[in-house]
């Protein structure tokens, strides 16, 4: 470009740049939640490039790993970062709430670091699932993360906050509607002080909102009300509600006002529509969801009792194949982006109507295209349902369950999507498609309609790279001693 047109582009970047400081807080646009429960991931790196693409300037993370940290730096995408909810405990000494902030807050914070802006501590602690584990060690820890940070002299600059799972609060069985709306009977004296608490250092409240479940809890569940392109409404005091979302976001900031902090931050921590697993998961709907949601977002409508910008944060950015299936076998299939990178579908995340679609991964490498099939000459089939569930117990299989994508395969085709699971997650290794004689190796792509026969990536922890790594360490080692 010549010397005219980088004056325009710095003219035009320095616009952009003060528009957003006139916006005052956070940069524009949805965030993502990366998770990294998969058997194989691709290199943060590639994902970071691949969040660049896409535009996306706010990422939410379940941990504080390094080297997700370390292909962050210098990008400029804001973080937040997280405490598991196995580390809570720890977070109840201040000494060791200190340490965490030094080392996994404090030491990314450089020109050219980690733009961390929030941190979390824990993860829905109080799910109802839980049992109460969390209950007594969330408050203390949340205190000591945020007054180490406040010690680190970050306190204006990052805030501990609680991603909290809707079933926090709700609205009496008698009178369900979002002006109704306090927190759970069991926990409001708990929940009252966490807000305070917020209030007292200006963090938001952070909630995930997941109408997918509210469906998937509910035959009887209105099925249009979990999109936003129109269902009969729900009138609530002369408001009328068009989708679960608005209602579930106004339930709490109801609740909120009970407690005396009605116009408080919140932050939509996760929300979703997951591609897999179950009836109302595929990709049509997770489509039509994305497509109502995102220009929603982009127009600030807001909802009906707090108009305006929400900062929300999709959930998720890419399939997870190790993640449990506790709460059900869609739980692996969430990411708008496949296990390799690729897009799930022509989605605009600006919510513009910019025509802009979503940017697959660059420079994926794959295992080479060998599948591990059934094997039609198998005599003896005694033993082919305990290979089957061999190989779905350690690979996934939630693509094979009723209404999902590969439900409608043959018995033969089933067995073969198990093994190749398996082999695939096993990385190739010839041990690995045997199953008692009853696979065998393949050139051909049994993948049919929306079932996909999927060859795995190449990725870090394959023994590939790492056989080559030890060579080479090997071959280092001996020139050295030598
Ligand atoms: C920093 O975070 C990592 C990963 O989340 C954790 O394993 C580690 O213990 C933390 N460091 C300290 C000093 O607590
Ligand atoms: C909670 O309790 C139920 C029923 O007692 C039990 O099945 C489940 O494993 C418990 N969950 C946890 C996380 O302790
Ligand atoms: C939390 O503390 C209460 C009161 O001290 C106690 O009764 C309860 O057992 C504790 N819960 C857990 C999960 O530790
Ligand atoms: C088939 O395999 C099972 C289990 O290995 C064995 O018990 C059975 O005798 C075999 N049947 C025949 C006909 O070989
Ligand atoms: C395919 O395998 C799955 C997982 O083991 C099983 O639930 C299902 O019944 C099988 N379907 C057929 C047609 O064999
Ligand atoms: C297998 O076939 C499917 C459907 O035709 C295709 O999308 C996919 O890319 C193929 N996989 C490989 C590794 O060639």
């Amino acid at each position: 470009m010549d010397v005219f047109d980088r004056i325009t582009v710095g003219v035009c970047a320095g616009m952009v740049l003060l528009m957003l400081m006139l916006r005052g807080g956070g940069v524009e646009g949805v965030g993502v939640n990366w998770g990294t429960q998969a058997t194989h991931m691709l290199p943060p790196r590639t994902l970071v490039q691949m969040l660049k693409d896409n535009g996306v300037s706010k990422v939410k993370l379940f941990d504080t790993d390094e080297a997700t940290m370390s292909a962050l730096a210098g990008s400029g995408i804001e973080v937040m970062v997280a405490i598991p909810n196995d580390q809570l405990s720890a977070m109840t000494d201040y000494s060791l709430a200190q340490k965490w902030v030094n080392h996994n807050i404090s030491r990314y914070n450089f020109n050219g670091g980690v733009a961390i802006k929030y941190v979390a501590v824990g993860n829905e602690p109080f799910l109802s699932s839980y049992n109460g584990s969390f209950i007594n060690v969330t408050l203390p820890a949340l205190q000591n993360i945020q007054n180490a940070l406040i010690a680190a002299g970050l306190g204006d600059k990052v805030k501990a906050t609680v991603p909290l799972n809707a079933d926090v609060y709700n609205s009496p069985v008698s009178n369900p509607v979002p002006s109704a709306g306090t927190f759970r009977s069991d926990i409001s004296g708990l929940m009252t002080q966490i807000v305070d608490f917020f209030a007292q250092n200006n963090a938001p409240f952070t909630v995930n909102i997941y109408p997918f479940l509210s469906l998937y809890g509910n035959d009887n569940f209105p099925f249009n009300y979990a999109f936003f392109d129109g269902a009969t409404p729900v009138i609530d005091n002369g408001i009328q509600y068009t989708n679960v979302f608005d209602a579930n976001f106004d339930t709490l900031v109801s609740a909120l006002k009970t407690v005396g902090h009605g116009d408080m931050t919140i932050i939509v921590g996760e929300v979703g529509w997951p591609t897999d697993g179950d009836k109302n998961a595929n990709i049509g709907n997770a489509y039509r969801f994305y497509n109502g949601l995102l220009p929603k977002l982009a127009a600030n409508v807001g909802t009906p009792l707090r108009p305006g910008n929400i900062e929300v944060y999709l959930f998720s950015l890419i399939d997870e194949d190790a993640k449990s299936v506790a709460p059900g076998n869609f739980e692996r299939h969430w990411g708008i982006f496949r296990y390799d990178g690729q897009p799930k579908f022509a989605l605009d995340l600006s919510g513009k109507g910019q025509n802009k679609l979503l940017i697959g991964a660059q420079d994926v490498k794959y295992l080479p295209s060998q599948w591990c099939l059934f094997n039609p000459n198998a005599q003896n089939l005694t033993t082919l349902g305990d290979n089957i569930n061999y190989a779905c117990t350690f690979s996934d299989c939630t693509a094979l369950g009723y209404g999902s994508s590969c439900n409608r395969l043959s018995t033969s085709d089933n067995a073969s999507y198990a093994f190749n699971m398996y082999y695939q997650v096993q990385n190739h290794n010839p041990l690995s498609c045997n199953f008692q004689g009853l696979a065998m190796l393949s050139t051909k792509n049994l993948s049919q309609g929306t079932c996909s026969f999927i060859i795995q990536i190449a990725s870090s922890s394959s023994p590939v790279p790492s056989l080559v790594a030890c060579i080479i360490s090997a071959v280092i080692f001996l020139a050295l001693c030598t």
